[in-house]
C-alpha cells in the first residue's frame, strides 16, 4: 500500500519567476506532490540548491532507482536514502531543491495512502492547535529596492480567537498600512513576498505599522503584537552593520535592538546579529529574552549542529524552521525536536520565492510551531494561509 511506484520531478515556476523543482510521487495507494521555495537573502550554511534542470536530470539517473520499491511510510529511511546517495554534508551533490520536493511528497503519499490530512498523519492525536499566522506587511532589504533596511516588518495576531481571524487580521494591517502610507504620500509597490516597499526609513516604517496594529487591533478586540527580521546578515559589512543612514558596531547593534523593542513592544525580532555571531545573539537574549522572541534564521539554518551551538551558548529563544534550509523533512522534524526539548519556541517559515505549496502550514501544525510565517497577502502566500483555516476547522 505504501510502497513507492513511481517518482516524477519536473521544473516549475516560482513567485518571483524563477524555475524551481516540484515532485510527484506514487504509492500503490497514495499520491504526494510537493515543490522547493527559494530564498533571496540566505544563510551561508544553507543546504546547497543545485539548477533545477541538471539537479532533475541526475536525479532521474542516480537517485529515483534507489527510491522506487521503497516504503513510503518509512520517511526517516526515505530521507537516509537520499543523503547516501548524495553523500556531502550540504546536499549539494543532489541539490537542496530536490530532495526537499522529494521528502515532503514522499510524506504527503504516505499519508495520502492512510487517508489521513498531512498534519495528521505527521503529528497524530497530539496535533491540537494551529500556529498563530505571522505576516510581513512592509519590508525592504534583500526583498525589494528603494525601501526600508530592516528586511521584514511583522504583525502576530497574539489575542486572536482563531488562526482564521488571525490571519483577516494580519491582512486588514496589510491594509490599513497602505492606506497611511497613501496619506503620507509614500504609496508603494511590493516586495517579493507581497509586504509594501515603500521609500521610508525603518523609524517611519515602525510608526506605520505600530499605527495600523493599534487601529486593527481596536476594530477586531484582540491585541495584534509587532516584530521584525532585520537580516542582519545582509547589513553586516566590514565588521560593522552598514544601515543607510548609520554604522553600528556589534555593540551599538544589541542596544538598538533593544531600544527598538522597547519602544515598539517588539515580541519577535528575527536575526538581529549577523549570522556567525552567536555571542552577539546570547548577549541581547539576555536582555530582552525574558519579554520578547529572539529568533535565529541564517544563523541555525535550521541545522541541528547549529541549533545545539545555540543552546549551549544561550543565543536564542527561538528557533526559524525552513525545511529546504536543511533538505529533508527528517532533519526539519530533528531540529524542531531539539529546539522545543531545550525550552525554545519555533516558528515555521516560507521563503521569498514560493509556489503555491502548501506543506508547511501542515508542518506547523504537526509539530508544534507556535508561528506561520508565510507573509499577509500574494498568491503563494495565501495558498498557506487558506490552508491553515482549512486545518483548525478539522481540529
Ligand atoms: P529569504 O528570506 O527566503 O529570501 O531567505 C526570508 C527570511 O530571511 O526570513
Ligand atoms: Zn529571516
Amino acid at each position: 500500500m505504501t510502497t513507492i511506484e513511481a517518482v516524477k520531478l519536473r521544473r516549475i515556476l516560482d513567485s518571483r519567476g524563477n524555475a524551481t523543482v516540484e515532485a510527484d510521487l506514487w504509492t500503490a495507494t497514495g499520491y504526494g506532490r510537493a515543490a522547493a521555495p527559494s530564498g533571496a537573502s540566505t544563510g551561508t550554511h544553507e543546504a546547497k540548491v543545485r539548477p533545477v534542470e541538471e539537479a532533475i536530470r541526475d536525479a532521474e539517473e542516480r537517485l529515483i532507482p534507489d527510491l522506487v520499491g521503497r516504503d513510503a511510510a518509512d520517511q526517516a529511511g526515505f530521507d537516509r536514502a537520499i543523503r547516501d546517495n548524495d553523500g556531502t554534508p550540504d546536499l549539494s551533490k543532489v541539490g537542496a531543491n530536490v530532495a526537499v520536493a522529494l521528502s515532503l511528497a514522499n510524506a504527503r503519499a504516505a499519508a495520502d495512502a492512510y487517508g489521513q490530512e498531512l498534519f495528521r498523519y505527521l503529528g497524530g492525536c497530539f496535533a491540537a492547535e494551529t500556529p498563530f499566522p505571522l505576516g510581513n506587511v512592509i519590508g525592504g532589504g534583500a526583498h525589494a529596492l528603494n525601501a526600508t533596511d530592516i528586511q521584514e516588518f511583522l504583525v502576530v495576531p497574539t489575542g486572536a480567537p482563531s488562526a482564521a481571524d488571525g490571519v483577516f487580521a494580519n491582512a486588514a494591517v496589510h491594509r490599513k498600512v497602505r492606506d497611511l502610507l497613501v496619506s503620507m504620500g509614500k504609496g508603494s509597490g511590493k516586495g517579493d513576498e507581497g509586504a509594501w516597499a515603500p521609500a521610508i526609513d525603518d523609524l517611519s516604517a515602525f510608526e506605520v505599522v505600530h499605527q495600523a496594529v493599534t487601529a486593527v487591533s481596536d476594530e477586531v478586540g484582540f491585541s495584534i503584537g509587532m516584530g521584525i527580521d532585520v537580516a542582519a546578515s545582509e547589513l553586516w559589512n566590514d565588521g560593522a552593520y552598514r544601515y543607510r543612514d548609520a554604522s553600528r558596531s556589534p555593540e551599538d547593534q544589541v542596544a538598538y535592538i533593544a531600544e527598538l523593542m522597547d519602544r515598539y513592544n517588539l515580541i519577535y525580532v528575527e536575526d538581529p546579529l549577523q549570522e556567525e555571531d552567536f555571542e552577539g545573539f546570547a548577549d541581547l537574549t539576555s536582555l530582552v529574552g525574558d519579554r520578547c522572541l529572539v529568533c535565529g534564521d541564517d544563523l541555525f539554518v535550521t541545522n541541528p549542529e547549529r541549533i545545539t551551538s545555540g543552546i549551549e551558548l544561550g543565543s536564542s529563544n527561538c528557533v526559524l524552521i525552513k525545511p529546504n534550509q536543511i533538505g529533508t523533512l527528517t532533519d526539519t522534524w530533528e531540529a524542531i525536536e531539539l529546539s522545543h526539548t531545550h525550552g525554545m519556541d519555533t516558528v515555521m517559515s516560507h521563503r521569498s520565492g514560493e509556489t503555491t505549496d502548501t506543506t508547511i502550514a501542515h508542518l506547523a501544525t504537526a509539530f508544534g510551531c507556535i508561528f506561520l510565517k508565510t507573509g499577509a497577502v500574494g498568491g503563494e502566500r495565501i495558498a498557506k494561509l487558506n490552508e491553515l483555516i482549512r486545518i483548525e476547522e478539522q481540529l
